[in-house]
């Protein structure tokens, strides 16, 4: 640590030598230090990532939504970055939506984003309200002591559950696509065959799980996946059947370990925040502005997001190249003193709140309402059933999950 509290590792020095992406400190559950630094000297900066690439820090709340909505900035294949020295090139996957461009991606979006709008959800709140209930009610029968672990209880089964009842996967058959998934998710610095050995094996699943609901026939396809087969059998529809199964796919991957890593962070910045938290339990009116100040103050994404330049321009006097990597932080982006006042501070009543943490412009989260709508219930149902919930154990002892680049408690030891 330098004066100034941060941890900045050297821009470029003179030997050329690269900062790293700054790390997480692992006493402090806030955003690594260093970014505030790099907003005010450096917002742009190329940095060395854990996998050995370079890629260039994008630092402020504005450069950072401009990045996510820039057409001269696109997603690259997961089974295709970093880019390999040698001349063989892997087999095409089906991308995900997140790889997808132009008018694919529009058609895309148009077929699947009406599915996932706050009122098309509306359903969804009482089945989850039953699912959270159940977990808690759970969770107190099995104690003897009026103590729990809510990560096992709670933040790890709800945000599946819910992904498969809304979408239409198995639940059931979690042990053979969440293997996969874990694998994809933790895929910086893997080798390409094992990545591509899962990306292939998610595949196979999801047009395996397609074949099935093809025969179960439209009397039990109320389901999204069988609604969105229904469009690509449709003449003229938007969809092709490799559509369904990339989003199966891109559901797996984009909606299952963020909302559970999401979840456990925003319960322990509740826990940490004791007054703020009793004040929600007696005025649950309020519970919608604090997810969005959840959402905002979690540092769930740092510099994990990886967009590649498509052409050479230039950005606060750096020359990006085309093919460079370029890295929107969210979570530094979300702690600008410019776009949120006391940014560091947690307040739930913060509003307004442009947070950063779906990302911005064509592909933001298709996922946004039904995380807001599952945070929002979780914890009514939590603050209602458990009103004296603690944490049972001081904060900073708590281990960390990190096997995947997003950090979030790997238990939260609570009394009631
Ligand atoms: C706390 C939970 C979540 C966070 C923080 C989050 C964050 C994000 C971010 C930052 C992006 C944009 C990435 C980019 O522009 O490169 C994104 C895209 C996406 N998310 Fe989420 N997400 C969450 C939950 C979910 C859930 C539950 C689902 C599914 C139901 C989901 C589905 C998607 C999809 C499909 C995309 C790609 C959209 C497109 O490319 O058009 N996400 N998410």
């Amino acid at each position: 640590m330098d004066e100034t509290g941060t941890t900045a590792g050297p821009a470029p020095d003179a030997n050329g030598t690269l900062m790293p992406v700054p790390a997480f400190d692992p006493a402090d559950p806030g955003p690594p230090c260093a970014y505030a630094r790099l907003r005010t000297e450096q917002p742009v900066v190329k940095a060395l990532m854990p996998n050995g690439e370079t890629g260039w820090l994008i630092s402020r709340h504005e450069d950072v939504r401009a990045a996510f909505a820039d057409p001269r900035l696109t997603r690259p294949l997961l089974s295709a970055w970093p880019p390999r020295e040698d001349a063989d090139a892997p087999p095409p996957c089906l991308p995900t939506f997140l790889e997808m461009t132009g008018e694919h991606h529009t058609r895309v979006r148009r077929a699947v984003s009406p599915l996932f709008t706050r009122r098309r959800l509306e359903f969804m709140a009482p089945r989850i309200r039953a699912m959270a209930e159940e977990l808690i009610d759970t969770m107190v029968r099995s104690s003897g002591d009026r103590t729990g672990d809510l990560v096992a209880a709670f933040t790890e089964p709800l945000p599946l559950r819910v992904l498969c009842e809304t979408v239409g996967l198995p639940h059931e058959d979690r042990d053979l696509y969440l293997p996969h998934t874990l694998t994809l998710l933790s895929a910086a610095g893997l080798p390409m065959e094992e990545i591509l050995a899962a990306l292939y094996a998610l595949q196979d699943y999801a047009s395996g799980l397609i074949d099935r609901k093809e025969k179960e026939g439209p009397e039990d396809g109320g389901d999204y996946v069988s609604l969105l087969l229904a469009e690509s059998r449709r003449e003229g529809g938007d969809l092709t059947r490799d559509d369904v199964v990339s989003f199966v796919v891109t559901m797996l991957m984009a909606g299952y370990k963020t909302n559970i890593q999401h979840t456990a962070n925003a319960l322990l910045a509740l826990l940490t925040h004791p007054d703020q938290m009793r004040r929600l339990r007696d005025e649950p009116e309020g519970i919608d502005t604090a997810v969005e100040e959840l959402l905002r103050h979690v540092p769930l994404m740092n510099a994990i997001n990886v967009l590649v330049a498509l052409e050479d321009f230039t950005l606060h006097g750096q020359r990006i190249r085309a093919g460079d990597a370029v890295l929107p932080v969210i979570a530094s982006a979300n702690r600008d003193p410019d776009a949120f006042p006391d940014p560091d501070r947690l307040d739930l009543t913060r509003s307004p709140n442009a947070h950063t943490a779906f990302g911005y412009g064509p592909h933001y989260c298709t996922g946004a309402h039904l995380t807001r709508l599952q945070l929002s219930v979780a914890l009514r149902v939590l603050l209602e059933k458990l009103p004296d919930l603690e944490l049972a154990e001081p904060a900073e002892s708590l281990p960390w999950d990190e096997s995947t680049p997003l950090r979030a408690p790997a238990r939260l030891p609570v009394r009631w």
